[in-house]
């Protein structure tokens, strides 16, 4: 089995599905802008071959690269796991006549309208929206669906650029912001708790299935520093206020022609019960989302989803053991990483219950956390009752405190 793997190393995650291949036995032949040179160790003992282009998302000059270099071997797969690449991906496929998911498929899952219109078109319930091209479209767009308005690019991700408005004046301040943005999707803005809804598909049909939930919604994650995000992964999936969305989620990836592979999905569960679609993703989420699905059954996803991919098989027993909560934390000051407080007390209450503890160590200078929810560093609990699960988690939040300066 050879497979053809974009962007072995970048983001970081991508090298533990590098290593899945390797371990389901694939050749790897990796495809990506890092210097050969650069490559760390850990990466290449998985890697059969890696050719440096010079810009991974320069999509004709990359497939010409790629097919010159392929010339005369036979490849079984082309798989990218990182949303910018999908496409491409896929584009590649098409070129070599290979198995997978098409370009038509896939766009489904990267271009924020035609998304919802074919989730639409299926007759399950997705925010009302308008595709804008200009600030003309946006103006006449929020007339029509009215405030609060949501404002974001059609082929968004990591919540970069989306904007709420709740009228015409705030509308005028977004559009501003926006200037740099070619295409915007506005939509009605729906209310309530939101969900992910994750699979691991085989021909469309999940494998694998995972709810989480954000706490609080992206949205105020992204545009509230001080807040801590929380996500937990719900152990028990069969509890009577999910099933709107796992249903939902189920007829999306088939509304979608969902392929094999991991599927990211956002849903709203409105007040009166609804569930309404968010978006989805043919591809993991990421922010250590794929590690807590881990946590939550103790499986190692990176390898069953190259399983999947390379021999249409999932073998890990799933069975949902824990709620696993990621929490991020956001230093307080500018500059570099001086304290922690809080964190000898919160490991000692959390005791077994903390499996992960990655925050920036003093010194370090911190992140952007507008450009990464990772933020300053995270801790990861879990535990069997999601009540205790959400204690911890949200005792991280409030009792451990960074600084920097
Ligand atoms: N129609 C809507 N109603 C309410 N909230 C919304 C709506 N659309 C987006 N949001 C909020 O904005 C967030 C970001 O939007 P969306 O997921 O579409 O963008 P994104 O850039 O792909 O973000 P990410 O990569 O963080 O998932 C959502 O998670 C949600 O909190
Ligand atoms: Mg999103």
């Amino acid at each position: 089995m050879r497979v053809v793997f974009l962007a072995p190393l970048y983001p970081p995650e991508m090298i533990e599905y590098t290593r899945g291949l390797a371990e389901v036995g694939a050749e790897v032949y990796g495809v990506g802008d890092t210097p050969r040179e650069a490559l760390p160790a850990r990466v290449k003992t998985y890697l059969h071959d890696y050719l440096q282009v010079p810009r991974i998302m320069a999509e004709e000059d990359v497939m010409d690269r790629v097919s010159a270099w392929l010339r005369g071997r036979s490849i079984d797969r082309v798989l990218a796991n990182w949303e910018p690449l999908v496409i491409l991906a896929a584009r590649l496929r098409e070129r070599w006549g290979m198995p997978g998911m098409s370009v038509d498929a896939v766009r489904g899952f990267r271009d924020k309208q035609l998304m919802k219109e074919r989730v639409a078109a299926a007759g399950l319930r997705v925010p009302k929206s308008r595709r804008a091209l200009t600030e003309r479209d946006v103006r006449a767009a929020a007339e029509e669906l009215g405030y609060p308005l949501i404002v974001k690019p059609i082929a968004g991700a990591g919540s970069a650029d989306t904007y709420k408005a709740e009228s015409p004046a705030e509308l005028d301040v977004i559009i501003a912001k926006m200037r740099g943005v070619g295409e915007a999707s506005c939509e009605e803005y729906i209310d309530g708790e939101e969900f992910t809804f994750d699979t691991v598909c085989i021909e469309g049909k999940p494998a694998y299935e995972n709810v989480a939930a954000y706490l609080p919604k992206p949205l105020e994650m992204r545009s509230l520093e001080w807040v801590s995000p929380v996500i937990i992964t719900v152990r028990d999936l069969l509890q009577p206020r999910l099933q709107g969305g796992i249903e939902l989620g189920r007829k999306v990836l088939g509304a979608l022609g969902m392929g094999t592979g991991f599927t990211h999905m956002e849903w709203f569960l409105t007040p009166k019960g609804e569930a309404v679609f968010g978006e989805i993703g043919c591809r993991p989420g990421g922010a250590h989302i794929v590690d807590q699905m881990n946590y939550t059954s103790d499986i190692d996803l990176f390898r069953e989803w190259a399983r999947v991919s390379c021999h249409g098989t999932f073998k890990a027993d799933a069975t949902r053991r824990y709620n696993a909560g990621i929490v991020f934390k956001r230093a307080r000051g500018q500059g570099r990483i001086t304290r922690i407080d809080g964190l000898d007390e919160f490991v000692k209450l959390a005791g077994d219950c903390l499996v992960e503890e990655q925050l920036l160590r003093p010194g370090t200078p911190r992140r952007n956390w507008k450009h990464t929810l990772l933020s300053d560093g995270h801790v990861l609990v879990r535990h069997p009752q999601y009540s205790e699960a959400h204690r911890l988690s949200f005792a991280a939040a409030t009792d451990i405190t960074m600084y920097a300066e």
